[in-house]
């Protein structure tokens, strides 16, 4: 039997990408699967966790035994964040899109015959990160960000924990040569207030399974 050092905790983990429409067909999304989330999600839950997952539009199915929330925009998301709230500790593993498009069309967009493309108007979308970070009485206890970097990973996030507010923050290197997104492996350096921790490359789960027992071990 496994040690269920989370039992009686709740956990929010955000994961996968947002998708931010266009007109009723059409979205601007990114590249994230899901899965470094999902497995976050997976490891929480095993250690005990009561999991409020709150995911986009991911590729990768959704870990049984855990409360699926499933959302599409980023401000969707943070509302399905704010409804889980209270809890111990958030996990912000999404892809949230930066921007959203203002004047989405509500039907399908068609080309007019003038040879000239729509013009999308685009607004900031909210940071969750950064909003739950801030909150007072409802913040979580712990509040883990990522950071995916593609140069000088450790400074810029090492500027974003400070940034953000948020307590931890678990960057990667992106850039298309490691295979990192989307992949199946990821290699971590872990940014708490102590500095920069780096974490040899393995499997996303087994990364999931050593943030959740370091989670753990910092909300006993
Ligand atoms: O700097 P960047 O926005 O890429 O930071 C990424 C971190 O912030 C991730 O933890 C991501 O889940 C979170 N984030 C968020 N809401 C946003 C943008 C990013 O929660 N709108």
């Amino acid at each position: 039997v496994q040690p269920r050092p989370l039992a009686g905790r709740h956990v929010i983990v955000t994961s996968g990408p947002t998708h931010e429409p266009i007109d009723p067909v059409r979205y601007i999304a990114n590249r994230s699967s899901g899965a470094q989330g999902t497995a976050i999600a997976a490891a929480l839950r095993d250690l005990g966790a009561r999991v409020s997952f709150v995911t986009g539009p991911a590729q990768v199915p959704a870990p049984e035994g855990v409360d699926v929330i499933r959302v599409e925009t980023a401000r969707q998301m943070r509302d399905a964040v704010e409804s889980a709230l209270p809890a111990d500790a958030a996990v912000m593993a999404a892809a949230v899109a930066d921007w959203r498009v203002t004047n989405a069309a509500e039907r399908k967009m068609k080309k007019d015959g003038s040879g000239r493309p729509p013009a999308l108007e685009m607004a900031e979308n909210p940071d969750i990160l950064a909003w739950v970070s801030k909150l007072n009485k409802r913040r979580p206890k712990l509040v883990v960000g990522f950071a995916a970097e593609t140069n000088d990973v450790t400074a810029h996030a090492t500027d974003k924990r400070l940034r953000k507010g948020c307590d931890w923050i678990v960057a990667n290197d992106v850039s298309p040569a490691t295979g990192i997104m989307g992949g199946a492996e990821n290699a971590v350096t872990l940014i708490t207030a102590e500095g920069p921790e780096e974490w040899p490359r393995m499997g996303k789960p087994a990364v999931a399974r050593i943030l959740a027992s370091r989670i753990a071990k910092e909300l006993t």
